[in-house]
Parts: C-alpha cells; sequence; structure tokens
C-alpha cells in the first residue's frame, strides 16, 4: 500500500490551493453574500485544466487519474464550495459522462470544449416529482424523423443558467420503467429550453442552480447519449463517480473550517489564556482533525480503485456519506469554538456551516448513500 501521494498530485495540490487562495479567497465572502456566479475564476479553472482533470489530453483534458481530481475539489472547496461544486458537476458528472457513453462525433464536438473550459457543463436529472426516486421521470422525449421532442420541468440544474450543454435524462417509453429512460446531450442555446427561476439557497450560493422548462425542444438524433432505453443506468454509473467529487467538497469544506477554527483557538484568550488550552477545546480539534483525516482517506480510496477499475459504488457512497456527515459536524464545532464571531459573516466558518449542509443532500441524501450502502452490502 501507498499512502503518499505522488509528486505530480502535490504539485497539483499546490497549484490549486494558490490559486483558490490568490484569486478565489479575496471575493469569496462578496459572491456568497450576493450570490454572484464567479464567471472569471470558471474561466481561469478552464485555462488551468481544473474542469476536465480525467479527462484523457485526446479530447481535451488533463489526463491525470481521480485521485487528482478529487485533491482539485478537495482544494478549491477548502476556500470556496462553490468553485468545488460547479467544476465538479463539469468533470464527473458532465465530462465523465461523455468520454463514458458518447460517440466518437459527441467526444469531438462537446467534450474537447467542455474539457479545456471553453463550454460549460450540466446535468439534469432531478424534477418536482423525482429526486431520490430518480426514476419517477415525467420529462418527455419523443422520437420525430432525426429528431426528438422534449417537454417538462427539471429542478435544481446546478450550472444550468450558464451552461452550454446538458446531460439530460427523459422519459422515452413509460412502460418501461428505469429502462425507458434516455440520456440527451442538450444543447442549451437551441429554442425551447429555458431557465424558470435561479434558486435562493441557504449556502454554496455563487454557484446557480436553477428550475429549467422544455417545450417542443427538438433535438437532433445524435445528440442521445448512449442508446434509447439506457439513461437510467447512465444516470447511475455518472453518480457514482461524481459521489468521489462531493466527497472531496465536503472534506475540502472540513478542512476549511477546522483550519479557521485552530486559529482562532490560538488567538482568542479567555480566562487568561488561548481557549485551545482548554482541554475541552483541545479534544474537539483533536476530534474534528481525526475525522477529517478518516474522510480523506476513504475518499482518496474511492478515487483510488476507481483509477484501478475496481468495483466503486458501495465506496463512493461510504466516502460520501462519511464525508459529507464529518463536513455538517465539523462546521458545527467550528461555529462553536468561534462563539458569538461564529455566527458573524465577518468569520468564514459561518458560511462553511451554510455550505456544509448540501453535502448531505445532492448527489443522493445520506439517506440514499446507506440505502446504496446496504444494498452492495448483501448483493
Ligand atoms: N450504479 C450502476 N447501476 C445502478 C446503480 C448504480 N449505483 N443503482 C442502480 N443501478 C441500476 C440497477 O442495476 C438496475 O439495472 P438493471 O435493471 O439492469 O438491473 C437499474 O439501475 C434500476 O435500479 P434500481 O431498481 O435499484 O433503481 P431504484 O429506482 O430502486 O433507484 C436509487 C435506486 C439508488 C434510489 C436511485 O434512484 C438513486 O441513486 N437516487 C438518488 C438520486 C440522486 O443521487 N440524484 C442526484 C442528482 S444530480 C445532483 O444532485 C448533482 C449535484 O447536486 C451537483
Ligand atoms: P426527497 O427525495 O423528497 O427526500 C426528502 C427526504 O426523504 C430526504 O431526507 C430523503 O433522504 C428521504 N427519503 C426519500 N426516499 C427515501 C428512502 N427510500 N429511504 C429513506 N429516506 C428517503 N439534481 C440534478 O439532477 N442536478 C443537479 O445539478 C442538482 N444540483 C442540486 C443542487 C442543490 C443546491 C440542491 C439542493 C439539489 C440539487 N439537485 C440536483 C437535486 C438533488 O439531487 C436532490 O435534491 C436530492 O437527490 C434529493 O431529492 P429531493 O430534494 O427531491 O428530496
Amino acid at each position: 500500500m501507498e499512502f503518499q501521494l505522488t509528486e505530480d498530485q502535490q504539485m497539483l495540490r499546490d497549484m490549486v490551493r494558490q490559486f483558490a487562495e490568490k484569486e478565489a479567497k479575496p471575493t469569496v465572502a462578496e459572491r456568497d453574500e450576493h450570490a454572484r456566479w464567479p464567471a472569471e475564476l470558471v474561466r481561469k479553472m478552464g485555462e488551468l485544466g481544473l474542469m476536465g482533470v480525467a479527462v484523457s489530453e485526446e479530447y481535451g483534458g488533463a489526463g491525470m487519474d481521480y485521485v487528482s481530481y478529487a485533491i482539485v475539489i478537495e482544494e478549491l472547496s477548502r476556500v470556496d464550495p462553490s468553485l468545488g461544486v460547479i467544476a465538479s458537476v463539469n468533470n464527473s458528472l458532465v465530462c465523465y459522462g461523455i468520454e463514458k457513453f458518447g460517440t466518437e462525433e459527441q467526444k469531438r464536438e462537446l467534450l474537447v470544449p467542455l474539457a479545456s473550459g471553453r463550454m460549460l457543463g450540466a446535468f439534469s436529472l432531478s424534477e418536482p416529482g423525482a429526486g431520490s426516486d430518480a426514476a419517477a421521470q415525467r420529462t418527455t422525449a419523443v422520437r420525430d424523423g432525426d429528431y426528438y421532442v422534449i417537454n417538462g420541468v427539471k429542478n435544481w440544474v446546478t450550472n444550468g443558467d450558464h451552461a452550454d450543454t446538458i446531460i439530460l435524462m427523459a422519459m422515452t417509453d413509460p412502460s418501461k420503467g428505469t429502462k425507458g429512460i434516455t440520456a440527451f446531450l442538450v444543447d442549451t442555446h437551441a429554442p425551447g429550453c429555458r431557465v424558470v427561476k435561479v434558486e435562493n439557497k441557504l449556502g454554496i450560493r455563487s454557484a446557480h442552480s436553477c428550475q429549467m422548462a422544455y417545450d417542443d425542444y427538438r433535438i437532433p438524433a445524435w445528440r442521445r447519449l448512449g442508446e434509447e432505453g439506457q439513461g437510467f443506468k447512465i444516470a447511475m454509473t455518472i453518480l457514482n463517480a461524481g459521489r468521489i467529487g462531493i466527497a472531496a467538497q465536503a472534506v475540502g469544506i472540513a478542512q476549511g473550517a477546522f483550519e479557521a477554527a485552530l486559529e482562532y483557538s490560538k488567538v482568542r484568550e479567555q480566562f487568561g489564556k488561548p481557549i485551545h488550552e482548554f482541554q475541552a477545546v483541545g479534544f474537539t480539534l483533536a476530534d474534528m482533525a481525526t475525522r477529517i483525516k478518516a474522510a480523506r482517506l476513504l475518499t482518496y480510496e474511492a478515487a483510488w480503485r476507481k483509477d484501478q477499475g475496481l468495483d466503486f459504488i458501495k465506496d463512493a457512497s461510504m466516502a460520501k456519506l462519511f464525508a459529507s456527515e464529518t463536513a455538517m459536524w465539523v462546521a458545527t464545532k467550528a461555529v462553536q469554538l468561534h462563539g458569538s464571531n461564529g455566527y458573524s459573516k465577518e468569520y468564514p466558518v459561518e458560511r462553511f456551516f451554510r455550505d456544509a449542509k448540501i453535502t448531505e443532500i445532492y448527489e443522493g441524501t445520506s439517506e440514499i448513500q446507506r440505502l446504496v450502502i446496504s444494498r452492495e452490502l448483501v448483493r
């Protein structure tokens, strides 16, 4: 076994940390306050190769492994979890899906610009009535010659209002259940696809998620991803990989909140000494660091299994479950260790506390991760 990052992975970590500290940190609080989309930072992430980390160089990516991808999302999220999710959607939900299931034409036309950051991607499975029960799709796609005609409403499309391409799941044959769902590569600039509203969220406010509607949206058949009826399987396979990204985002959030609490415990004095000298505070810091390390190891191991071509469904869900619950726990403790200042927007832990919660909800709630893990255990 090898517990050390490679030299390339360490250099990547340093590079992304420097980018996040220098370029994202100065504006993170203001962007959160005003829910401002980080257009310039997204462009720079593309230039740095952070939008297609594990995509092969042939298709515009950086050609690195999935452990490297986890490192990128962790480091972005340590400073700005909104950047973490914007990048993770493009990397693991969109680029990975097209590289794994796309035709050569789709890879040339769409993956190359997406992986190199010239286009942005989104992933659209959830609907008003289809959240955890992802198979309950109401959006329909009806074949019409060389086109399909799509009608329906999709919820919570992260990156949706800035995306060029969306992987969209729709029902092509309702009588077949999960085998009646088909995936498409939507061109958002074509008529019939519109943003209904951008959600006003608790956290990750600089990332945008929106409701989108399709009204007789005509999509050419070459933009179908995979075969008719494969869409649910494609969505689930993509989410297996995506959950490693959200686990990494949660590790980054926990690390950011922990570092802030550690520093604060050294400078804040009460009863004539720094608060870290109180055993209750020191033990809390010890528990935070221990849980973060465990979450990080689970995340890297799930990524490593994927890199090795091993089955990783259970491992990705375990990493996502444990890391997200760790992020929420650590962020809560970090606020507590800041006392009243933890409740103020002048300190970053207030934001980490709000940002942490989403990791327990999206890409499958904690309950759904437990369902996936328990099914895999008895399979
Ligand atoms: N990997 C591969 N295939 C899978 C799979 C997985 N993890 N889970 C299910 N499948 C396959 C099954 O093998 C089955 O295929 P066969 O019929 O060929 O055997 C088929 O899919 C149907 O499986 P189930 O009967 O188990 O399906 P189900 O209706 O019971 O649902 C579920 C299973 C795990 C609950 C699933 O609906 C689920 O994951 N729900 C959560 C949805 C989710 O994570 N949404 C995230 C949206 S994207 C997002 O959130 C992005 C973001 O925030 C940034
Ligand atoms: P519900 O499914 O209604 O769940 C409500 C509660 O019931 C939860 O606690 C859940 O765990 C529990 N529950 C449901 N079923 C079970 C069960 N079988 N066993 C035990 N408990 C259960 N979706 C996309 O497709 N693309 C995106 O880009 C995207 N981005 C998002 C960004 C944000 C900020 C948010 C908030 C959501 C995003 N989502 C996205 C949607 C997200 O994946 C869903 O919200 C999530 O899967 C949960 O679905 P739901 O909100 O409908 O909750």
